[in-house]
C-alpha cells in the first residue's frame, strides 16, 4: 500500500495558499521579484505555484545535486547557476524539500554574494526532524514529523518517479523493484 503524503488536491490547494501569500507580499516591490526554481525537484511545484501568484514576477532556475539513492551526500554541486541579475531584487527560492538544510544554507550564501534586496524561502516540504544547518524557511507547504523518504510531483529515486503526480513514500518492495529496473 503506497502511503500518501499528498494527493493531487492537496498540492493544488497548497500551490493556491502559498501563491496567493507571495503574491500580496510581493505585489509592491520597486523591482521585479525572481523566483528561483531549484531543479530538478522542485520543477512541478514552481509551475503549479507561479500560476497563483497574481503579481508580475521574473522566473530562473538554479541546479544544485546533494542526493544519492534515498539519503543526502552532504557534497552540494551546483551544476548551473542563476542567469537573471538579483542585485536590489526580491529572490524567492522554491524548493522541493528541505531535509538537513545543507543545500539551502549553501544557495543562501551564495544568492547573498549576488547583492538581492533580500531572499526567501519556500518549499512544500520540510522535514524539520532532521535539520542540522541552520535556514530559515519562510513559506512551507507541509512540515513532516518523522525522517521519511519521499517521491513523486518532482522528488526522486534516482531520477525515477518524477512524473507522479503526487506525493507519498515507498516501501522497500518498491525500492528494490525502481532498483532492479535501473541495472537494466
Ligand atoms: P538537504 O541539503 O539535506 O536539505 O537536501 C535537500 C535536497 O535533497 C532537496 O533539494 C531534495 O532534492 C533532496 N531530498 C531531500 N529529501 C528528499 C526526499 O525525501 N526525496 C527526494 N529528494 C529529497
Ligand atoms: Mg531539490
Amino acid at each position: 500500500m503506497k502511503e500518501v503524503v499528498m494527493n493531487e488536491e492537496e498540492i493544488l490547494d497548497t500551490c493556491k495558499r502559498l501563491g496567493f501569500a507571495l503574491g500580496s507580499k510581493l505585489k509592491n516591490e520597486e523591482k521585479l521579484p525572481v523566483f528561483l526554481c531549484v531543479m530538478k525537484g522542485a520543477l512541478n511545484f514552481m509551475a503549479d505555484l507561479i500560476k497563483q501568484v497574481k503579481t508580475d514576477i521574473l522566473c530562473d532556475y538554479i541546479q544544485i545535486s546533494s542526493y544519492e539513492g534515498t539519503s543526502s551526500t552532504g557534497k552540494i554541486i551546483l551544476k548551473r547557476d542563476i542567469e537573471q541579475d538579483i542585485e536590489g531584487r526580491t529572490v524567492v527560492v522554491v524548493e522541493d524539500v528541505i531535509d538537513l538544510g545543507t543545500t539551502m544554507k549553501y544557495l543562501v550564501e551564495h544568492l547573498k554574494q549576488k547583492n538581492p534586496k533580500r531572499v526567501i524561502v519556500c518549499a512544500l516540504f520540510d522535514k524539520k526532524v532532521n535539520r542540522i544547518s541552520d535556514v530559515k524557511i519562510d513559506y512551507v507547504g507541509k512540515v513532516l514529523d518523522e525522517n521519511k523518504f519521499l517521491v513523486g510531483y518532482g522528488l526522486d529515486y534516482n531520477g525515477l518517479l518524477r512524473n507522479v503526480p503526487y506525493v507519498y513514500i515507498p516501501d522497500e518492495e518498491e525500492i528494490k523493484r525502481l532498483d532492479e529496473k535501473l541495472a537494466k
